[in-house]
């Protein structure tokens, strides 16, 4: 066993953070670069995030500047406590495509930011569905509690409904809002109190769970709310299990607030301890691909096209899943066994590239691209064939129709249209009836990205016309019958031929289910 290869897997740790717009996804980043001393200032990822000046430096795509807002997601590296942590960013608002559900499969394990004033909302749940099909640990952090929000057992009684999983509150506050007087720290014993620095915030329990030494917040109500819900979560509530969190069955709860820094710490420090080090992938023909093995290989889970406009080069995102990757490295690309020189490499930090020299399995680097990959690929290094599961894709949930405005550049259309098509952020159908070209994405932005980039580098002018949401379906190619036409649903065929129906609405295609009994409806992921 290679010593230096072991200690660096084990170091590692490969998150994503999954929530809803707003919940505080970029303020937690933030405050992770901020202790790992990434960053110095508060401020940096946010304008990364949302206003086009602290853009300014980076040649991140132009309709990203002009929308304010991150289409694309990126990495961010910070060592914490002796650990290696990569940060991969999910796209969040608007932006919301499969990009964001891919990177979900690049991941050890997932932080939840719950906004405890709002509680479990929409884009949270469908993250975690994808997630939760992975069976990672999710660690959930309920954030601002610096706010008056909802009551912390209501909302863990909510997290476990709505979401199907079990809730172990690794702290619980004591108060909230302005009447927060800090955490009540079962994992870790103490108390842990707000406006207080270094050591002299916690106190520790006796073993009754009471706060050693006399203090004047011991008459208080919030301290002894808090202890009586700490002992009848102890009664009543789940047991701390190892083997359940790591398989994604049980989350453990933190709270805190992200803005203020209070109980982030704590988070941090559980979240490094508990969450997995890279492990070993299963490749296609079973084989068991340990995160220590000597030869490099990795797969790509990403592309992103034209980070800089004056060129033509595409970036694609690889997790590497063994070995020690270096910069020059030869591997193979499994799809076409062509072997490829990995000589132009990039790492996401904050609001720069930084080259990347040596990185280990967990680590993602950005590989330059004239057009070798496509997503879902595997490289290797050696003679041993490796070849990682492909990807799975998400069925999309919005359509529109889109033609060329010029017939004259038609080839240029087609030629944008497949590319940007195989970025994998998009989908592309065309009609039975007439072959016309059918978008479908995630994330209505992606519409707006495609028909930008369609004419900013490849000079297409297109015409979109919007065809709402659909809820789509694949079946098998035997059973496609022109007669299945209606106006309620189109007929199609996605880029590899397979035939597809997009239904109106649940209710249609409930009205076909029942008219076509014998036709068995299939769905993506
Ligand atoms: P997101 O990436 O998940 O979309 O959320 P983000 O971190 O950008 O946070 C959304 C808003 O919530 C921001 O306010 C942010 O300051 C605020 N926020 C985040 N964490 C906390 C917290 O612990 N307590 C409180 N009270 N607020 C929090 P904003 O007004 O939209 O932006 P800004 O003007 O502060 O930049």
């Amino acid at each position: 066993m290679n010593q230096l290869l072991q200690e660096e897997v084990e170091k590692r740790r490969t998150f994503a953070i999954i929530s809803h717009p707003d919940a505080g996804k970029t303020t937690i980043t933030e405050q992770f670069l901020l202790v790992g001393g990434v960053i110095r200032e508060k401020g940096t990822v946010q304008g990364r995030g949302r206003n086009s000046a602290g853009f300014a430096t980076s040649d991140w795509m132009e309709v990203e500047q002009q929308r304010g807002i991150s289409v694309t997601s990126s990495v961010m590296q910070v060592d914490y406590q002796g650990h290696r942590v990569n940060i991969v960013d999910t796209p969040g608002h608007d932006d919301f495509s499969e990009d964001t559900y891919r990177t979900l499969m690049a991941v050890d394990a997932a932080v939840m930011v719950v906004d405890s004033t709002e509680g479990i909302e929409p884009q949270t749940k469908k993250l975690f569905e994808v997630v939760s099909r992975r069976g990672i640990p999710v660690f959930t952090f309920i954030n601002k509690l610096d706010r008056d929000g909802r009551f912390p057992l209501e909302l863990v009684e909510e997290l476990e409904e709505v979401l199907g999983i079990d809730a172990y509150p690794m702290n619980w506050p004591m108060g909230m809002g302005s009447h927060l007087l800090g955490l009540y720290d079962l994992y870790n014993d103490r108390l842990e109190l707000r406006g207080k620095e270094g050591d002299e915030r916690f106190v520790p329990l006796d073993g009754n769970g009471e706060a050693q030494g006399d203090h004047d917040f011991k008459t208080s109500t919030v301290y002894s709310d808090a202890m009586e819900d700490a002992q009848l979560l102890s009664i009543a509530g789940n047991e701390f299990d190892r083997e359940r969190i790591d398989n994604g069955k049980l989350t453990p709860v933190f709270f805190g607030s992200a803005l203020t820094g209070f109980g982030v710490e704590t988070f941090f420090d559980a979240f490094v301890e508990l969450a997995p080090c890279p492990s070993a992938m299963e490749d296609v023909n079973g084989e068991l691909i340990q995160a220590t093995d000597e030869k490099l290989t990795g797969f790509v889970f990403k592309i992103q096209a034209n980070m800089n406009p004056a060129h033509r080069d595409r970036i694609a995102f690889a997790r590497i899943v063994s070995g020690q990757f270096e910069k020059g490295k030869t591997v193979t690309l499994s799809r076409t066994k062509r072997s490829l020189r990995l000589a132009h490499t990039t790492q996401f930090m904050a609001d720069e590239r930084e080259n990347v020299q040596t990185a280990y399995a967990g680590d993602i680097i950005g590989l330059f691209d004239t057009g070798n990959f496509q997503i879902g690929d595997t490289i290797y290094e050696g003679n041993h064939y490796v070849e990682f599961p492909a990807l799975p894709e998400f069925t999309p949930e919005m359509f529109v129709k889109v033609t060329p405005k010029n017939v004259m550049r038609q080839k240029s259309f087609h030629t944008g249209m497949e590319q940007l098509v195989q970025e994998g952020a998009i989908q592309l159908y065309r009609t039975y009836h007439g072959n016309e070209y059918l978008l479908g994405a995630i994330g209505q932005l992606q519409f707006e990205v495609f028909e930008h980039r369609l004419l900013h580098e490849y000079k297409a002018e297109v015409t979109m016309e919007p065809l709402g949401s659909k809820v789509t379906r694949w079946i098998d190619p035997e059973d496609m019958n022109p007669r299945m036409s209606s106006s309620r649903n189109i007929l199609a065929k996605d880029r590899f031929d397979q035939p597809v129906i997009l239904f109106e609405n649940e209710f249609a295609m409930n009205w076909f289910e029942d008219r076509w009994p014998d036709v068995k409806l299939h769905k993506l992921m």
